[in-house]
């Protein structure tokens, strides 16, 4: 599998609000060849950008997005806090985000955030959405029940399990969601287990760097992409 080397985190980085169309945008006219957001369901079941489990962060709506439907979602500001330049941007479904996508051209990163104790569905409902896409993508999680269940949703989607440290349960891990690559914290990857990684045939790719010093240094030890809140520190050739 091939990645785009720098991935655009949460859409446009720390450029635009997170999770948002208008940072689908940014990252695009960047010269961006990949980004990543995170879908999570709405009280009804439709698919969601947005990376809490409560909005107060990164919306001007309150309590959890689990008991908003994707209706009342879609009328919330969710690009003010960021500046009030955004204060009109929505949090938008996944299928209006896999949508611009493709009409962008960019590869897709859809993390599968799960609230609690709605894992297996979010993973299906996600797969299922995203399968319907016409845009290259990826599926990932946090969640093993969420992968795995996209898994069987929508077996043909690449899938790469995300994790902090690299566990010593990575190969069943990757097993289990019959995933292609790993996504680890780059400020917990040590060399022996991408080592282990790169020897099983696997690409790594780490969250979340900053700084084109520490991503230069990560692609030289073998990592093969790094998500960014800073996109704009490349020149669109080195994406
Ligand atoms: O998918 C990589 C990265 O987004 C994981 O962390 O918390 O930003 O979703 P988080
Ligand atoms: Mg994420």
């Amino acid at each position: 599998m091939i990645y785009p080397r720098i991935i655009a985190h949460r859409c446009g980085g720390a450029l635009t609000p997170e999770n948002t169309l208008a940072g689908l945008r940014l990252a695009a006219r960047l010269g961006c060849r990949g980004v990543e957001f995170d879908a999570m369901l709405a009280a009804d079941g439709v698919p969601v950008l947005i990376h809490d489990e409560t909005l107060e962060r990164t919306t001007a709506g309150r309590g959890a997005v689990a008991d908003m439907s994707s209706a009342q979602l879609a009328r919330l500001d969710a690009g003010g806090r960021h500046h009030p330049a955004f204060a009109v941007e929505p949090v938008p479904t996944l299928d209006e985000a896999l949508q611009l996508c493709a009409a962008l051209g960019l590869w897709a990163n859809v993390e599968i955030k799960p609230s609690a104790g709605r894992e297996a569905e979010t993973g299906r409902v996600v797969a299922r959405h995203a399968a319907a896409a016409t845009g290259k993508l990826l599926l990932s999680s946090f969640s093993s029940a969420a992968l795995c269940a996209a898994a069987a949703e929508a077996a043909q989607l690449p899938r790469a399990i995300l994790v902090e440290a690299i566990p010593p349960d990575w190969r069943e891990r990757v097993a289990a969601a019959g995933a292609l690559a790993v996504h680890s914290a780059a400020r917990a990857l040590t060399a022996e287990a991408l080592a282990a990684v790169r020897a099983a045939g696997l690409p790594l790719a780490c969250y979340t760097v900053n700084r084109r010093d520490d991503a230069a240094r990560l692609f030289a030890m073998g990592v093969s992409a790094v998500f960014t809140d800073r996109p704009d520190l490349w020149p669109a050739a080195e994406m």
